[in-house]
């Protein structure tokens, strides 16, 4: 980590407190100068620092933070982040918060969202590296009144909002992964991560979890996630305001939620192919431990990919990693 980023995390941490220069430089090991000209950097990104003779500096702001009445002012959802809008600073994990209150009996459409996890979940039980200041964390509680073979179109759905909110407000090359990986070339932007209950054979709620890398830098990711993971800052070189971001996700995945629920669902699986790009190309996947390589022949209606070998045999496959797009 840069010390301008164990700086910030070590003002955010003591938000509101009084911390001398001289007390800081010891705490980061570096000189005054170097304490002073990253407190000017991290003004520059939208940090509010105050600084006093004799008293030291004191963050009252951070930068972009998350903000109830910012995201919910930019709704123009009647459903999805009507009722509540929950912000946390710091959750183990928003799918496992929202799981808690959908017990509770919160409403269809009630949003998490975290600043920061400390156990963020991945797809086939990763971890989601969840830095602080710089992503969304978010999960909704949805009850669609839904059969549950359905229920796996919702996470195609979701891939499909996410990548066009996030075309709409910045001009990144990105793609959707099958199942539901938001990439730029081999790196992963966003990712969903879908858990259902069931009582008896029907849907009792889904968790939709979103991750978006939106401002975090690449010191901001763990060493095993440095590698494989972007952001809309590493990606165009702009902070992007996440409130904002929030606002047109939700409200480009109520459209697409209503449409979902009257059973339309050809249009948007059709937005999801153009966005994939990956109909007659030939891959490499690891389907849950079986590597398969062949060309991909369709995605069906519930999102299950159907790949033709070699020998022109087809398999249908329900989930996996893709881990090589041939070119030719
Ligand atoms: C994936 O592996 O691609 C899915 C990642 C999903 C991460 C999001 S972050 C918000 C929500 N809470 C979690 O613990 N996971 C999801």
């Amino acid at each position: 980590m840069t010390t301008k980023s164990r700086l910030r995390d070590y003002l955010a941490k003591h938000t509101g407190d009084w911390l001398s220069g001289e007390y800081l430089s010891e705490e980061m090991n570096v000189s005054r100068a170097a304490i002073w000209k990253h407190i000017r950097t991290l003004r520059d990104e939208g940090f509010v620092i105050e600084s006093v003779t004799n008293k030291g500096y004191r963050l009252v702001q951070i930068a972009n933070a998350l903000d109830q009445d910012q995201v919910t002012s930019g709704l123009t959802t009647r459903l999805i982040g009507r009722k509540d809008v929950v912000i946390l600073k710091q959750t183990e994990s928003t799918n496992l918060y929202a799981k808690l209150l959908a017990s509770q009996g919160a409403p269809d459409g009630t949003i998490v969202i975290a600043d920061r996890q400390t156990m963020g979940k991945g797809r086939l039980g990763r971890v989601w590296c969840s830095p602080p200041h710089g992503g969304i964390y978010l999960s909704m509680i949805l009850r669609p009144g839904i059969s549950p073979d359905k229920a796996p179109r919702i996470t195609l759905m979701t891939a499909v909002s996410l990548a066009e909110s996030l075309l709409a407000l910045a001009p990144i090359p990105l793609r959707i992964k099958w199942p539901n990986d938001i990439m730029v070339k081999d790196r992963k932007l966003a990712g969903i991560l879908t858990e259902i209950a069931f009582e008896m054979d029907r849907i009792e709620y889904v968790i939709v979890g979103v991750g978006i890398n939106v401002n975090s830098a690449k010191e901001d990711f763990d060493e095993d996630s440095r590698g494989i993971a972007t952001s809309v800052v590493m990606e165009t070189g702009h902070h992007l305001d996440r409130n904002r971001l929030v606002s047109a996700f939700l409200n480009q995945f109520e459209k697409d939620y209503l449409l979902f629920c009257k059973e339309e669902f050809a249009p948007i699986l059709g937005r999801w192919k153009q966005l994939a790009n990956v109909i007659g190309k030939k891959i490499t996947v690891d389907a849950l431990g079986t590597i398969r390589e062949g060309h991909v022949v369709d995605i069906d209606n519930n999102g299950i990919l159907i790949l033709k070998d070699a020998q022109g045999t087809l398999h249908s496959l329900f989930s996996g990693d893709v881990i090589k797009i041939h070119e030719k």
